[in-house]
């Protein structure tokens, strides 16, 4: 009896911290509603004014501009953010592309390892399944 009240303890209790920590993902990805909501914050204060509403970017990403930049493109798995794996995709965001003679600032001092996750999983959340879909194929988690 009483190893049996112990078992329906340990059951109810580790149920208890799966329904804390086990909100559900969204459809199979990796990340849950919450990192979106908190992505979506992010990204309207750090980086809406380049990469627009919607993660749209530029139409015209693929050109340079009058002073020889490449225009934020978008990042809504319309241009190349799918091919990038977690790992550079979180690069990206810390240095930005100003070492390598693009634009974009670096967020490395303003964005910590849950808020890159979080502004991740908001673009990624427009991504069509398929691209999803070819980003994990592709190693995207890595
Ligand atoms: C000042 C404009 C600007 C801001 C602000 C900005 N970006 Fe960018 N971003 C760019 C540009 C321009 C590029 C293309 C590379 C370059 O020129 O640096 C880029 C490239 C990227 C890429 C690579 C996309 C690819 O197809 O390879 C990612 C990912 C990215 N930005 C995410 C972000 C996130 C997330 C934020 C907000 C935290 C942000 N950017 C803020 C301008 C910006």
């Amino acid at each position: 009896m009483k190893y049996r009240t112990f078992l329906v303890c340990a059951c109810v209790f580790l149920a208890s911290c799966n329904l804390e920590s086990g909100e559900p993902k969204v459809n199979g990805r990796w990340y849950t509603p919450s990192q979106v909501q908190n992505g979506e914050k992010i990204y309207a204060k750090y980086c809406v004014e380049c990469h627009k509403v919607q993660a749209q970017g530029t139409a015209s990403w693929k050109e340079r501009d009058q002073d020889g930049f490449y225009p934020p493109p978008p990042l809504n798995g319309t241009a190349h953010a799918w091919h990038h794996p977690m790992s550079i995709l979180k690069k990206t965001i810390d240095e930005g592309g100003i070492p390598l003679g693009g634009r974009m600032p670096g967020f490395k001092e303003k964005l910590n390892e849950e808020s890159k996750l979080a502004v991740i999983s908001y673009f990624q959340n427009f991504w069509t399944d398929e691209i999803y879909t070819s980003w994990i194929s592709r190693g995207g988690l890595n």
